[in-house]
């Protein structure tokens, strides 16, 4: 394995190379990225970035997203098969046909979706700043795609919005029901439960706090407290064990794990970056579209 790293620390150099990984990667992957965090930090550094090639650790609307946002560098997903469930939920036509029954209402879309869908949207949003782009359109009502649980926690949160959202979700956060949670809690009754918006309300709405990936990271930074229950995907719960060995980090079952995002290799990060293959294009009309509800996102969350 030290060999594999070797190789592709080398490969990084030579071509110019940058390695971005999303939290929810195997642990391992950390040991050749350059950066590792939530969708909205990845897509600000693709943006930026002056690396020539993007390797992407991630799933395929976050290399996707990566394209949109730096269309002239080379993006290159690992494992090509890695998608999302919740993003396969909505074709442009299932899109289409929800608004049609709402017409002339501002669509807001999670990140969690592809270039065809964001192309056709007013403004993107990721789970970390989902609040604050529906608030900053200014208006009573909104459309939201395809993270029904991820809109109605953003509805609940504003009190003063309407989400009207398509009945999209992510299957490996719908494993985790608020019976969990009252048996986490009853067997460490000291630890904070700690939950992703993409949970089901039932859960979110009993949480100690609600967000991001990276927002989860950071409040167990920051917090006095000493144990963590985490109601998110595994690679948030080995991360914070190996980050902060002095604090009890508590998964709230077994098992809460996106097969897709768990695909991905060093192995096939040191052969992408070698054969340069899986690279990833958009089509150009399509493209220019979806860059704008992109930039406009990332303009509201300077
Ligand atoms: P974050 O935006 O918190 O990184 O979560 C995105 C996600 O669903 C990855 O599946
Ligand atoms: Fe998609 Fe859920 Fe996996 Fe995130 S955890 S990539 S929302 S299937």
């Amino acid at each position: 394995m030290a060999n594999v790293i070797e190789k592709i620390k080398q490969l990084k150099k030579e071509k110019n190379a940058v390695i971005l990984a999303h939290c929810y990667q195997s642990v391992e992957i950390d040991e050749v990225a350059d950066y590792v965090g939530d969708s909205l930090s990845l897509s600000q550094v693709a943006a930026k970035t002056d690396a020539d090639i993007i390797v992407f650790a991630g799933v395929f609307f976050m290399a996707q997203t990566a394209k949109l946002l730096s269309p002239d560098k080379k993006v290159l997903l690992p494992q090509i098969e890695a998608g999302c469930r919740m993003a396969d939920m909505l074709s442009l036509r299932q899109l289409k046909e929800f608004m049609s029954k709402h017409p002339s209402l501002p669509t807001v879309c999670y990140v969690n979706s592809t270039a065809e869908i964001k192309a056709e949207c007013d403004i993107c949003c990721t789970s970390a700043n989902a609040e604050k782009i529906v608030k900053s359109l200014g208006v009573s009502k909104v459309l939201f795609v395809p993270d029904t649980y991820l809109g109605k926690w953003v509805e609940r949160q504003l009190g003063n919005v309407e989400v009207i959202t398509y009945p999209g979700f992510c299957p490996t956060h719908l494993m985790i029901r608020p019976q969990d949670v009252v048996n986490a809690r009853k067997k460490y009754p000291d630890a904070l439960v700690l939950a992703h918006p993409e949970c089901h309300m039932s859960v979110s709405s009993i949480a100690d706090y609600v967000g991001s990936t990276t927002g989860i990271m950071k409040y167990v930074a920051k917090s006095k407290n000493k144990e963590f229950i985490i109601a998110t995907e595994q690679g948030v719960v080995d991360r914070l064990k190996r980050d902060y060995p002095n604090k009890k980090i508590i998964p709230i079952k077994n098992n809460i794990i996106c097969p897709n995002m768990k695909m991905t290799t060093l192995e096939d990060i040191l052969h992408v970056l070698d054969t340069e293959e899986n690279e990833i294009f958009v089509n150009k009309d399509i493209a220019q579209k979806a860059v704008r509800c992109l930039d406009r996102m990332l303009e509201v969350s300077k």
